[in-house]
């Protein structure tokens, strides 16, 4: 006991503090999220998300050149179709932003990490995460079974165009074993899934919802995404998307559900990431364009409790700035 015992002998300086530091974060531990626009031809920048934009399908090569020479761990693609209809189907048209953008990337840099979310909300006219249905009361609510085909569907897509991994994040009851059968069936049995399986109905979404334009038209998206109140069950979400074959696992938001994260990776050997989702970032972005805040510490403290909490790795907006940060 003090005063034999100090721990602030370990803090004196640099040196020891780096000697005895438990926790760290490299630019391999990062994954940008980037937005690919079909009817884009120039960069447009996001106003809900500074220093993010949509981008035309030409830039991905360059794009993926720059992540490359970051020394990123990979970037994951969401596509904003030129059409939208009931089903998503242009989710899964091979012509559509993301196949494009998949194949320029791995053309350019095949070494690059390519994910693809797979969800249907930014194709669907009325931005819900799946394919509706109507009942004989009339209440309209989103079709599990129907919206698996189409997921699939797109999966096979995405990983025939290149990537290495798909990410759904739609939250339906059985869509990784779904997407998992029709790789299998495709002869694409290389291709990992990485599960958005623990996904919250969350405020946090809110600027993602300009940059994906895919905000729902009525309603919301409770009746699929779970409840910020339940910690027990997103082990029972993590169980069963591991039982039916994902390879990795997530939780999202990050920094609102870092118990969560550090649950779920006490309760799977899987590989855990973390989404650093878009309120996350509009919130630090807006406090350092007000000077109430050091954008740069305040970014890689952020990164480092995600990481700290279990994730191994960080899907993050703020991917190329921490990366530069870090050296
Ligand atoms: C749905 C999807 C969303 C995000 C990623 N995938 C939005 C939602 O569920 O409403 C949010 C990401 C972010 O906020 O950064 N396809």
């Amino acid at each position: 006991m003090f005063p034999t015992v100090r721990p602030r002998r370990l803090r004196r300086t640099a040196a020891i503090r780096a000697l005895v530091r438990e926790t760290s974060v490299a630019p391999s531990d990062l994954i940008l999220p980037l937005f690919f626009h079909d009817a884009l031809t120039e960069p447009r920048p996001v106003s809900t998300m500074p220093g993010v934009s949509q981008l035309p399908v030409s830039a991905a090569a360059e794009t993926a050149r720059r992540c490359w020479e970051s020394g990123l761990g990979g970037v994951i693609l969401f596509g904003l179709p030129k059409t939208k209809d009931a089903s998503g189907s242009s989710a899964y048209d091979p012509s559509g932003p993301v196949p494009r953008a998949v194949a320029a990337m791995k053309d350019a840099v095949p070494e690059l990490l390519v994910m693809t979310d797979v969800c249907v909300d930014e194709y669907t006219e009325h931005g819900h995460c799946g394919v509706l249905k109507t009942s004989a009361r009339g209440v309209v609510d989103v079709d599990n079974d129907a919206t698996l085909g189409v997921l699939a569907r797109a999966a096979v897509v995405y990983a025939e165009a290149g990537a290495d991994v798909v990410a759904p994040s739609d939250m339906m009851d059985g869509r990784v074993g779904a997407i998992r059968r029709a790789l299998d069936g495709a002869g694409l049995t290389d291709t990992a899934i990485l599960s958005y399986a623990v996904k919250y109905a969350s405020a946090f979404y809110g600027p993602f919802r300009e940059a994906a334009d895919c905000a729902p038209k009525f309603g919301d998206r409770a009746g699929y995404q779970m409840d910020p109140a339940n910690g027990r069950e997103a082990l029972r979400e993590a169980k069963l998307d591991e039982d039916e074959g994902a390879d990795m696992l997530m939780v999202k938001p990050a920094l609102p559900y870092l118990d969560v994260v550090a649950r779920v990776r006490a309760a799977s050997t899987l590989p855990l990431g973390a989404y650093n989702v878009s309120g996350e970032y509009a919130m630090v972005k807006a406090a350092a364009a007000a000077d109430m805040i050091d954008e740069r510490r305040a970014v890689l403290e952020l990164l480092t409790s995600i990481r700290r909490a279990g994730a191994d790795f960080i899907l993050t907006y703020h991917a190329l700035d921490a990366a530069r940060w870090l050296g």
